[in-house]
């Protein structure tokens, strides 16, 4: 069934488990994601990046998403990653999503306070809960010093005030993740997290988690992140087994042929990724 992002992270954030969010663009990994969910009995996030919309087509991806969603035996919300145009909000508000992430992280403070406060007014308006992201999570490829990195990382005192004055229902915060395929082991800052999470008791995203070993991913969610962002893993799941199969037989040419084995390829991540965050059985 199609539920709201607040449904799945209240729950989360009560019994200390954290709900994947993960991204798709098209059907094979929609279909990827749903059969996963079901098969784990886990809850799901299924989100949209802003290239994401601009390759299927609003309408097209939401029909997606929306139809195996309500068809489907476990909850699942339908989410806009990083959404940093006001326009494209509104766009999913009016489409049916169930969550929209208002990204106004580049921003100074005030103005990102302002404009997400603006987005939670008329999405709670709607039924539709907001993510927004304060401090700020760059690329993998970034090449950035340590000092810029720690100037990027989230401030609790500023997360507490924003959390506060713009009434959003999940928060975002950078401690040393990143976007993208990482070239060494990433370094999270976990009393960071532990701060921010005692002041603001709420539901804390992480993203840029692909890549993050096992066992900094348990720590993080025992230390209270209950949404966790993956695209990467599945993609390069999708790539590789894609590759493997054209070398396989190169004789094959019908789509149903190639891209189902690539489907459960991603599904395999998604299943081990919803292991790891501890919402297997929670649906
Ligand atoms: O946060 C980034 C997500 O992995 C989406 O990436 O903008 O290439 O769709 P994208
Ligand atoms: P990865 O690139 O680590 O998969 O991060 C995805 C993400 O944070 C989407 O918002
Ligand atoms: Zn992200």
């Amino acid at each position: 069934m199609l539920v709201t992002g607040i449904e799945l992270l209240k729950k989360a954030n009560e019994e200390g488990y954290a709900v994947g969010a993960f991204n798709t663009n098209n059907l094979e990994i929609t279909q990827a994601i749903v059969e996963a969910a079901e098969e784990m009995k886990s809850p799901a996030i299924i989100q949209v990046s802003e290239g994401g919309l601009k390759y299927a087509g609003i309408e097209t991806i939401s029909a997606i998403v929306r139809t195996l969603a309500t068809k489907a035996s476990v909850p699942i919300a339908l989410h806009l990653d990083h959404g940093t145009d006001f326009n494209n909000v509104m766009k999913c508000l009016r489409n049916g999503w169930t969550s929209v992430m208002m990204d106004a992280s580049k921003l100074p403070l005030e103005k990102n306070i302002e404009v997400t406060k603006n987005v939670v007014t008329i999405a709670h308006g709607m039924g539709v809960s907001v993510e927004a992201e304060i401090g700020k999570i760059g690329g993998t490829e970034d090449n950035v010093t340590v000092d810029e990195r720690e100037a990027a990382m989230t401030d609790p005192d500023e997360a507490y005030k924003f959390a506060k004055e713009t009434g959003v229902d999940y928060l975002a915060i950078s401690i040393g993740t990143a976007h993208g395929p990482y070239k060494g082991e990433p370094k999270l800052d976990f009393d960071r997290l532990k701060k921010i999470k005692e002041m603001l008791k709420m539901p804390i995203v992480l993203h840029g988690a692909s890549g993050v070993p096992e066992a900094d991913i348990r720590k993080a969610v025992s230390l209270g992140v209950n949404k966790i962002n993956i695209d990467t893993d599945i993609r390069q799941a999708f790539a590789a087994r894609l590759r493997e199969l054209l070398k396989e037989d190169e004789e094959v040419y019908d789509p149903r042929k190639i891209l189902g084995p690539c489907k459960e390829a991603m599904k395999e991540v998604v299943k081990s990724k919803m292991r790891m965050f501890g919402s297997e059985g929670r649906a």
